[in-house]
């Protein structure tokens, strides 16, 4: 029998408009209306871009990635979670920040870089927060290292952040990365949620 909590958890997710709206559009996660808005507001992708999707799985950001670049594009989804097929994404499941995961993504690409950078990645949350914190800036050092070995001179990278998991000097050090570094919290985000993303554009070494 499920706990009370559990069962206060399962009706909120039921009623949540995301939730139901990425049923009926057969996305895997409401997390998708997250990505759609920040596109439709930034115009991320592009017909015939490549994309690499960091911590991928359920899918629905792939999903949605893989119907704008349609056709000569590219999406490939990482994960270290099993992700099931997607048409038109390549899955590789394997964490990033496993040593040969930049020789694994080149294999995948054929050398060739990626227009956009997606990361909806978070870490194992404990509450502890010098260990999350720990957690999360491992995990942006493995983004910020692809980052300079996979996107393209002039691209985008969409990152999920945490406020107070060392957001600001994340912050600082992306923007040495990127012409412009935009922070947004999408609708789809939970107001209770401490999530934002940073929308970097223009890359530069
Ligand atoms: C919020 S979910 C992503 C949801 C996805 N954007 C979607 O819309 O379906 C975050 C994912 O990051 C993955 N993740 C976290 N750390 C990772 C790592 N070091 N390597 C690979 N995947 C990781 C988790 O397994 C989890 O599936």
């Amino acid at each position: 029998m499920s706990r009370p909590r559990s069962r206060d958890w399962l009706k909120r997710h039921d009623a949540d408009p995301f939730v139901r709206q990425s049923r009926a559009q057969g996305y895997r996660a409401r997390s998708v209306y997250k990505l759609i808005e920040l596109d439709e507001k930034l115009k991320i992708f592009r017909r015939g871009g490549y994309v690499l999707d960091l911590g991928a799985a359920p899918g629905s950001w792939s999903q949605y990635a893989a119907s704008r670049v349609t056709g000569s594009g590219k999406v490939v989804a990482v994960d270290r979670l099993p992700i099931a097929p997607i048409s038109g994404v390549s899955i590789i499941q394997a964490d990033i920040c496993a040593p040969d995961i930049i020789e694994t993504l080149g294999l995948e690409l054929a050398e060739r870089k990626v227009d956009v950078l997606i990361s909806d990645m978070a870490p194992d949350i404990t509450g502890i927060s010098v260990a999350d914190a720990a957690a999360f800036s491992e995990i942006a050092d493995a983004v910020r290292d692809l980052s300079r070995t996979m996107l393209i001179l002039g691209g985008i990278m969409v990152f999920k952040v945490f406020e107070g998991l060392e957001s600001q000097a994340i912050a600082k050090e992306f923007s040495t990365s990127f012409t412009a570094l935009r922070r947004y919290k999408p609708k789809a985000s939970l107001g209770r949620s401490r999530e934002l993303y940073f929308i970097g554009s223009g890359f530069r070494l």
